[in-house]
């Protein structure tokens, strides 16, 4: 869909966009010289290893190696295509998308969701203000109080009151022209059973509004104020609201679950409202349903771990280990924080305060260890039976076991607690492993092994030379005839030369935007890191020719190993002539690189 009318509105959001103040908002940044220093969003650390160089526009981390320009930060912290990220910055500046051809039905669909967004959003308003400006919200700001939910929390979540009547809602918004077809597709309001006419879903019920993880408001769940029933009601699905994916509280977590490096899962919107309020801001709650592989998927997204505080109930434990199997599949680390005191983890803040929870987080248990103990709590273990029972329902947990260490502590416990032969223990292990004696012990590597390029002087002669081209591209036609592109020493750097020398021969614009995605996340990451990077002390130019030179040279060597190689072999196939060749061509190159050295 590119064309020019595209290029021109994505240039004219890069150009109108600085870099600078979108990731300040996010990233507290210090400055230091023409760039800006802060700990990176994207990885856990202490000490600021994210730069950002806003004459440059880009940011880069050295510590993680997340790199891009304005709009890739946007996609990687808000989690959102490229485009997108695009076009919410150009909707934050006001510039509007160009027109495209659409077809009529098209358009009628789009329209229709946008009504259906902006309609939740008006309940949210509404319900809202009946809290907060009215007296019809008076009991419900009294249940809230009763809750120790603060009023700051309640501007936070925009948590509402809906009237105790049947036509308030839909009076006000008919009022503001809004349509009863629309307002029954929203799920606000129902079709009479009898006779004509629609009525209020929501009466007489504390509102909690749930939102996509954009913040855009899709739909509600309402409590009541007293022992009621149904305890919750919530919207029903829409094109915007589905509950399988969804997760609440969402919107306001996520870059705290990147930051932490784990999410919270909760089971109660309360319960999220409640941990969030006590400062622990990576919490979602998994909207009454249970935990669905979507929402873990979107959950690894942020972050590779979660955490699941459910209910201390029965139903509670049942629902952790159901979502642990869920969960398993996905490779995701997962612990699990048990609430010592009280029902869910918003009343054990109720009675003991934030910091006692906030001291809770630090005690989650690892999944097996969970397991463990659940099936120890469980299982009558006085009888052989119960002993034998406990054992196989621990085999499977046993076998998932991180490493040898942790293994045995286990079966150290195991023996101690059920009072088995540890022997016996070991070999059941590995009876249900299926593998041979000691196999057990031998367990899976550790995974994620980062695999980095080493960075050299060349990498870094190379990152110079890309800078200089990116200001000047006049630079490539110097630089090919030096080093030719196909054989530019560092793999990730080559490409990158590539892509503005195709660019310049179709005379397109090198620093498109829209463009430096086409390259792909590690080629744009270092493409940053040459941007951002200080390139020392030295003036570019004599810096640009020196590392040219320093390129050259690399090339040359890598070219006399290949001319050296061939000869090798073509001498070994016995023929002599090429091999000849061959190595003269070497010997010319050797000579070549010696000269260099000699200047
Ligand atoms: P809980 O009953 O544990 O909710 O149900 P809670 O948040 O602790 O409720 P409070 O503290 O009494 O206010 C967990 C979740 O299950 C869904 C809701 O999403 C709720 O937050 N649920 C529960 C319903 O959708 N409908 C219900 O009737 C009950
Ligand atoms: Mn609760």
């Amino acid at each position: 869909m590119r064309s020019e009318a595209m290029d021109e509105f994505v240039e004219r959001v890069r150009s109108e966009s600085d870099i600078l103040s979108v990731v300040a908002s996010y990233v507290p940044l210090k400055r230091k010289g023409n760039r800006y220093w802060g700990c990176c969003p994207f990885h856990q650390e202490k000490t600021p290893s994210f730069s950002v160089v806003p004459d440059q526009g880009f940011f880069y981390c050295f510590g993680c190696h997340a790199g891009g320009n304005v709009f890739k930060f946007l996609s990687l912290i808000e989690n959102v295509s490229y485009f997108e990220a695009i076009k919410l910055q150009a909707e934050k500046l006001n510039i509007s998308l160009p027109q495209q051809e659409k077809t009529g039905q098209e358009l009628a669909k789009e329209q229709r969701i946008a009504d259906l967004r902006k309609i939740q959003e008006m309940a949210r308003d509404f319900f809202h203000s009946c809290l907060t400006r009215t007296r019809y919200g008076i009991p419900a700001k009294a249940y809230f109080a009763s809750r120790d939910i603060r009023e700051d929390t309640i501007a936070a979540f925009q948590l509402g009151f809906a009237p105790d009547a049947y036509e308030k809602l839909h009076d006000a918004f008919v009022r503001r022209g809004i349509s009863e077809s629309l307002l029954l597709e929203s799920g606000l309001v129902l079709k009479k059973q009898s006779g004509s006419g629609v009525y209020d879903r929501f009466r007489n019920r504390v509102m909690i509004p749930i939102a996509d993880e954009r913040g855009h408001v899709v739909g509600f769940g309402g409590r009541v104020l007293d022992e009621g029933l149904p305890k919750y009601l919530n919207s029903p699905e829409t094109v915007l609201f589905n509950k399988r994916r969804l997760l609440f509280g969402l919107d306001r977590a996520h870059q705290a679950i990147r930051q932490e490096g784990y999410a919270i899962v909760v089971e109660g919107y309360m319960d999220a409202i409640s941990v969030y309020a006590a400062g622990v801001q990576n919490v979602v709650a998994s909207l009454g349903t249970a935990f669905t592989l979507e929402q873990c998927r979107k959950l690894l997204r942020y972050a590779p771990e979660i955490y699941f505080c459910y209910d201390s109930d029965d139903a509670g434990q049942k629902a952790t280990l159901r979502a642990l199997g869920i969960v398993r599949e996905t490779g995701a680390q997962v612990k699990v924080l048990i609430v010592p005191d009280g029902k869910d983890p918003d009343e054990f803040i109720r009675k003991h305060g934030a910091a006692a929870f906030q001291a809770l987080t630090k005690t989650a248990l690892p999944l097996a260890e969970y397991q463990i103990q659940y099936v120890l709590q469980h299982t009558d273990y006085s009888t052989l039976e119960g002993k034998s029972s406990a054992l196989s329902q621990v085999l499977p947990v046993l076998k998932e076991s991180v490493n040898a260490v942790e293994l045995n502590a286990y079966v150290a416990r195991l023996t101690r607690t059920l009072g088995i032969d540890e022997g016996i223990i070991q070999s059941e292990i590995r009876r249900y492993s299926g593998q041979p004696q000691n196999a057990v012990q031998t367990q899976r590597a550790p995974l994620r092994q980062a695999v980095r390029q080493v960075d050299n002087a060349v990498c870094r002669a190379g990152r110079i030379v890309i800078r200089q081209v990116w200001q000047d591209v006049g630079a490539l036609a110097h630089l090919t005839a030096m080093v030719p592109l196909e054989q530019f020493p560092n793999r990730l750097q080559g490409m990158i030369l590539r892509f503005f020398a195709e660019r310049l021969q179709r005379s397109e614009a090198v620093q498109d935007a829209l463009a430096i995605n086409e390259l792909g996340e590690e080629a744009a990451a270092e493409l940053s890191r040459a941007l951002v990077e200080d390139p020392g002390g030295q003036d570019l130019m004599t810096a640009y020719e020196d590392c040219v030179r320093v390129l050259r040279r690399e090339y040359l060597k890598q070219l006399y190993d290949e001319h050296r190689l061939r000869a090798d072999a073509m001498e070994r196939e016995g023929q002599d002539t090429a091999a000849l060749q061959e190595l003269a061509e070497s010997q010319r190159i050797q000579k070549e690189i010696k000269e260099m050295d000699d200047l």
